[in-house]
């Protein structure tokens, strides 16, 4: 039996990670499609109503200010959410550094401004769901800050192992907003109906839990990945192949009732 998972671990902890991979990038790229039909088309055709589809506040007459940084805020929000999965494939890195290097600097510096912003939109002009929901995204800000800084400065030092770990730290954290909508759909296609939450305030047990799941546990995943990919024991290896399989399936069908119940109907 030892001999067995010993054989099987390596190969599973590969194909599982490259799974998660392949459904996190689709997953991404559906949310890039529907920000740029959604806001970048409207913004085009002068038509800026067109951004209040989501969510009645996010074009205000008037506030000059606070539109700009929301226009800035999506305009970024589909320019990392393309360059991010691509900056984790080995062939890009490898065959084209320059590449790499120049979009790397774009996603870091991408990263800061959509949290600075993130950050103006949450605490200035108030954003939908309870005060928990604000201050779990704006610790999921602190922590793309922090990432962000640790990945350009490990870049670098030209100390690759580190920068790394902090970029893959850092994808996860950019991913949080992506991830709590998947999520939140995929809790809707089990239950059919608003549970845990309240759907006209959008507050609510579920909600602040979502919040915790999506903008700060991903971070302990990402640990326990490295844990296992740099562990001899094959058992470790295969208990995150089989926790991040699970997530995977959660994410993939999330993601499918996301486009179909939330990215598609708007645009
Ligand atoms: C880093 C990745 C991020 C992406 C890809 C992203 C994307 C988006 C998108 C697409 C919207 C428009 C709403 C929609 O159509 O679904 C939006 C709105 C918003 N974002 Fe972000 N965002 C990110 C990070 C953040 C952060 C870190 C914060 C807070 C610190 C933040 C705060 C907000 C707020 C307050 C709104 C207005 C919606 C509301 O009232 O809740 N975002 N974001």
């Amino acid at each position: 039996m030892k001999q067995v998972i010993q054989t099987i671990a390596i190969p599973l902890f590969r194909n599982v990670t490259r799974f998660w991979f392949v459904i996190t990038f689709l997953g991404q790229l559906a949310f890039a499609y529907y920000i740029l039909m959604l806001y970048y088309r409207s913004t085009a055709l002068g038509d800026f109503e067109k951004w209040n589809t989501a969510s009645p506040h996010f074009y205000v007459q008037g506030d000059v200010v606070g539109n700009l940084i929301f226009g800035s805020h999506v305009a970024l929000a589909a320019v990392i959410t393309i360059l991010g999965p691509l900056q984790l494939i080995p062939q890009i890195r490898n065959k084209m550094p320059r590449v790499h290097r120049i979009s790397g600097r774009i996603y870091i510096f991408s990263a800061f401004l959509i949290s600075a912003a993130g950050l103006y939109l949450t605490w200035k002009r108030g954003a939908i769901g309870g005060l928990f929901s604000a201050v779990g995204i704006s610790i999921n800000a602190l922590i793309i800050i922090v990432c962000a800084f640790f990945a350009i400065r490990y870049a670098m030092q030209r100390n690759i192992k580190l920068h790394n770990q902090w970029a893959v730290h850092l994808l996860l954290a950019m991913s949080g907003v992506w991830l709590f909508r998947v999520f939140f759909m995929l809790w809707m296609l089990i239950h059919r109906a608003p549970v845990g939450f309240d759907p006209e305030t959008f507050t609510g047990p579920f909600l602040n839990a979502l919040a915790v799941f999506v903008y700060i546990l991903p971070q302990a995943v990402v640990a326990l990945y490295f844990k296992a990919k740099f562990s001899n024991s094959a058992y470790k290896k295969l208990a995150f192949s089989l926790l991040l399989f699970v997530i995977t399936i959660g994410i993939a069908i999330g993601t499918m009732g996301a486009i179909s119940g939330m990215w598609l109907p708007r645009i």
